[in-house]
């Protein structure tokens, strides 16, 4: 048995969103959701099993008491299971920018799952371990899967997991891509766990998210078994501003959007009334990510990178569907 072991996890955007849990020890979700895993961003991380305490570091440098104690923990999570007791070491380098509304937490959770499981010598399944990642992040669960990803809300731990959903390859029927528009990487105001969680207790618009954004999964997963992107990008638009909207219902308010944020909303609406397919997606920070077909992408993304807003910091990262969870034994991972 090894003790060291390597994964890489790539980001998922959700077209019908994670927003509030229903128990928040198991991180049960409130509603079920539909994402998309993106090629261009990953993050690789290795744990080595042997060490006097925890100990990590994030894109080279130590971590903060934080986000060691958020590692920590899940790591209890895995020794419990593997009925070990040793501490480990965990070096993670991520392509994302942390915290910014990116979904930095669901690749970075998904990448610790599937190393901590090896390093440790838990033999878990796809499905497991999405489970297990689920633990750390939410949206982590669908960081396991590559390409369109249903997260089944469940119960419980058992019935709360992601699976593949078949029709999001590229260049398939459907060929899903994403131009993603970056207006501002740095740290977020209110983390999402925090913003959830006042949303759930505050908003009087909860109830109707949680209503809406099921039948919004079953309406996609139609959408995506028709190959018919121009109904999935509908859906996907309206939930996303569906949870703005019952965020901005809480007290006090969450509110992620800046004025460059509704500056792209406008030119994704102008794109769509120039008779190019896209829509937009928005999730913890302000930043925008734009769904259109493979076809599309370039076009898209050269309109968006002009902006309309003067915005010098804007820039625009193309991504295409990304692959599963890869674990590999020992410090290294083909990429
Ligand atoms: O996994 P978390 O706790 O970072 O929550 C993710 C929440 C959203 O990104 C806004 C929505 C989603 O489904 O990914």
């Amino acid at each position: 048995m090894t003790n060291s072991a390597t994964a890489v996890a790539h980001a998922n955007i959700a077209l019908a969103k994670y927003w509030g849990k229903r128990d928040e020890t198991l991180a049960i979700p409130a509603t079920s959701s539909l994402s998309l895993t993106l090629d261009a961003f990953h993050a690789t991380t290795t744990v080595t099993v042997g060490a006097e305490a925890d100990a990590g570091t994030l894109d080279g440098r130590p971590m903060s008491e934080g986000e060691l104690g958020r590692v920590s923990r899940f790591l209890d999570l895995v020794r419990e299971r593997a009925g070990s007791t040793a501490r480990a070491t965990v070096t993670s380098e991520s392509t994302v920018p942390t915290g910014a509304g990116l979904a930095s937490s669901a690749s970075g959770f998904a990448a610790l799952a599937g190393a901590a499981a090896a390093a440790y010598g838990l033999d878990l399944d796809p499905r497991d371990l999405s489970r297990l990642a689920r633990r750390g992040s939410g949206s982590a669960a669908r960081s396991v899967f590559g390409g369109l990803v249903v997260w089944h809300g469940g119960t419980d731990d058992a019935t709360s997991y992601a699976e593949p959903v078949p029709g999001g390859e590229a260049g398939g029927p459907l060929d899903p891509a994403m131009a993603v528009v970056v207006l501002d990487a740095g740290q977020k105001s209110v983390s999402s766990r925090v913003a959830m969680r006042r949303t759930v207790e505050t908003s009087p618009f909860f109830p109707g998210w949680v209503e809406s954004t099921e039948q919004d999964v079953r309406l996609m997963l139609d959408a995506v078994a028709a190959g018919d992107l121009a109904a999935l990008g509908a859906l996907a638009e309206s939930n996303a501003l569906r949870m703005h909207a019952t965020m901005l219902g809480a007290r006090p308010p969450v509110r992620y959007w800046t004025a460059h944020t509704v500056a792209v909303l406008d030119e994704v609406q102008a794109l769509r009334a120039e008779g190019l397919p896209c829509w937009a997606t928005i999730d913890a920070g302000p930043n925008v990510k734009v769904l259109c077909s493979g076809a599309d992408l370039d076009v898209v993304a050269t309109a968006l990178a002009r902006g309309t807003d003067g915005d010098e910091a804007r820039r625009v990262v193309t991504a295409r569907p990304g692959p599963d969870l890869r674990v590999a034994a020992g410090a290294g991972v083909a990429a």
